[in-house]
C-alpha cells in the first residue's frame, strides 16, 4: 500500500494526450457557439449554498444529498461548489442587470460538482458546456437550441436521440400535482421509501423512480398532458413544428421530468445506448420563472448542458478522433555553434505561428531523433556546427516518406510553412 496521496474519489486529472483532444473538442464547441452567436459567460466556482437551494430545489437529489457544502470558516458563510452552471449564470444576470437591453445568448463551460457514486460517466468532478438564452419567449428559442445540438452532433460524427417533453405552466403543474398527490395517496402500500417522503413534497419525481415495483403504478399515474393549457400545448406544437422543418428526429417521452425543479414547458435530453448506465449526453429546457424567483425583473428562458466526459465517450466509441494539436517541427542540435543557432531558428519559426518544440538536456543525434519521432512533429530540423557554420539546417520528415535535405533556412522555414498551412 502506497502513502502517496492520489486524487480524490471521482475526480480525475487531464493528462496531456486527452487534455489534446479536450482542446481539439473545445476549438469546435467555441467555435460552433460563436457561428450561433452565443457569447461566453464565466462565474466562479463557489456561489452562496442558498442559490442552489432556491434554483434547483430544496427537494431534489442535487440538493439533498450531492452538494459539496461547507462553512468558510473565517466568516461563517455557507458556501457550495457549483452543481450546475443555470443557476449561477442566471444570478450572474440578475446582479449586473444584463437583460436591460433585451434577451441574450449566454455559454460556459468548466467543472461541476456532486457528490454522486462514481462510475464510468460519472464522476464527482465532471465538466459541462451549457448554454443560457434568456430573455426569448416563442418555440423558436427552445427549437434553436435543439437544433444546434444536432448540429454540433453531426460535426462530431455522433448521433444521440433526442427525447423530448413538455411539463405545461405553474398553473397546470399544480393541477397535476394535485392529483398526483392523491393518485399516490390511495395507493400507499405500493409506495417505497423515497416515494412516501417525496408524495407531498416533489410528487412529480416519483414519476422517476427507477424501482420496478413502482413501474406499474407509475405507468397509470395521471398524465400532465391532459392538464396543459392551450398556451402550453400551442407552444410544445411550435417547438416540434420547427424539428420537423428541421428534419430533427425525436420521440416525446411523458415521463421525462428532470432532476431540477426549474423547467417548465419543453424539457429535452439527448440519450445513447452506446455508454451503459450513463446514457444522457445532454438535457436542458425552458425555465421561465427562475429569473424572477431568484429576484430579477421575470424573463423567460431555456438552455441546457452537455456533459463533456460523456460526450468525448460517445465519440471515442465511434471509433471517431478529434483532431489535435501536433508540432510542426522538432528542432535537434549537437555543438555550442549549433545550440546558438538552433534557438534563432526555434524563434524565427514560432515568429511566424510554426509550433517549433526545442531539443532540450542534450544527447547525441540518435537520441535526439527518437524524441522527435516521439513528439509526433511533422518534421525534424537537425542542426550540427556543420550547419549553423553555413547557416542551413537539415530537414528530415518524420510522418512522411522522403529524404532529408539540407537547406538555407529561410527555405525550410518556408516549407514547414506551407506544410503546416495545408495541415489547417
Ligand atoms: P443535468 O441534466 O443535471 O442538467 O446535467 C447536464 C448533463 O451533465 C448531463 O446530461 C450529463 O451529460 C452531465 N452530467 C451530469 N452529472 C454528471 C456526472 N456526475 N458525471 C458526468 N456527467 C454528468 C443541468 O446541469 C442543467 N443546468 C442543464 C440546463 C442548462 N438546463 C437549462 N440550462
Amino acid at each position: 500500500m502506497s502513502n502517496n496521496i492520489q486524487s480524490v474519489r471521482g475526480m480525475n486529472d487531464c493528462l496531456p494526450d486527452v487534455s489534446d483532444t479536450w482542446q481539439g473538442f473545445e476549438a469546435i464547441v467555441r467555435d460552433w457557439l460563436r457561428r450561433y452567436g452565443y457569447r461566453e459567460i464565466r462565474t466562479p466556482i463557489l456561489e452562496h449554498t442558498g442559490l442552489f437551494k432556491r434554483a434547483i430545489g430544496e427537494v431534489t437529489d442535487i440538493v439533498e444529498k450531492e452538494m459539496y457544502t461547507f462553512v468558510d470558516e473565517l466568516n461563517g458563510e455557507s458556501l457550495t461548489l457549483r452543481p450546475e452552471g443555470t443557476a449561477s449564470s442566471v444570478r450572474a444576470v440578475i446582479q449586473h442587470n444584463l437583460l436591460y437591453d433585451g434577451g441574450k445568448r449566454l455559454w460556459y463551460t468548466g467543472p461541476m460538482f456532486r457528490h454522486e457514486r462514481p462510475q464510468k460517466g460519472r464522476y464527482r468532478q465532471f465538466h459541462q458546456v451549457g448554454v443560457e438564452a434568456l430573455g426569448f419567449v416563442g418555440p423558436d428559442v427552445d427549437a434553436e437550441l435543439i437544433v444546434m445540438c444536432a448540429d454540433l452532433w453531426r460535426e462530431l460524427g455522433i448521433a444521440p436521440t433526442l427525447q423530448l417533453n413538455t411539463l405545461g405552466d405553474h398553473e397546470s403543474r399544480q393541477r397535476h400535482r394535485q392529483k398526483l398527490i392523491a393518485y399516490y395517496a390511495s395507493h400507499q402500500d405500493v409506495l417505497d421509501e423515497d416515494a412516501k417522503r417525496r408524495l407531498h413534497s416533489n410528487p412529480l419525481r416519483i414519476l422517476d423512480s427507477k424501482n420496478p415495483a413502482m413501474q406499474a403504478l407509475n405507468d397509470a399515474a395521471p398524465k400532465l398532458m391532459d392538464e396543459l393549457e392551450d398556451e402550453a400545448l400551442a407552444h410544445f406544437d411550435g417547438v416540434q413544428t420547427l424539428l420537423r422543418a428541421n428534419g430533427i428526429a425525436f420521440e416525446i417521452n411523458p415521463r421525462l421530468v428532470r432532476g431540477l425543479d426549474y423547467y417548465n414547458r419543453t424539457v429535452f435530453e439527448w440519450v445513447t445506448d452506446q455508454l451503459g448506465a450513463q446514457g444522457t449526453v445532454c438535457a436542458g429546457g425552458r425555465y421561465d420563472g427562475l429569473v424572477e424567483q431568484l429576484g430579477g425583473k421575470p424573463a423567460p428562458a431555456a438552455g441546457f448542458a452537455m456533459g463533456i466526459e460523456r460526450l468525448l465517450a460517445l465519440v471515442e466509441a465511434g471509433g471517431r478522433t478529434i483532431a489535435t494539436p501536433t508540432p510542426d517541427a522538432y528542432i535537434v542540435h549537437a555543438g555550442d555553434a549549433a545550440q546558438a543557432f538552433a534557438w534563432q531558428v526555434a524563434g524565427s519559426l514560432r515568429s511566424i505561428g510554426i509550433a517549433a518544440v526545442l531539443h532540450c538536456g542534450g544527447g547525441s543525434f540518435k537520441s535526439q531523433m527518437k524524441k522527435a519521432d516521439a513528439s509526433r512533429a511533422r518534421y525534424a530540423v537537425i542542426i550540427g556546427d556543420d550547419e549553423a557554420a553555413a547557416q542551413q539546417v537539415t530537414l528530415k520528415p518524420l510522418r512522411e516518406a522522403g529524404e532529408q535535405t539540407r537547406v538555407e533556412v529561410a527555405r525550410a522555414i518556408q516549407f514547414i510553412q506551407e506544410a503546416s498551412t495545408q495541415k489547417a
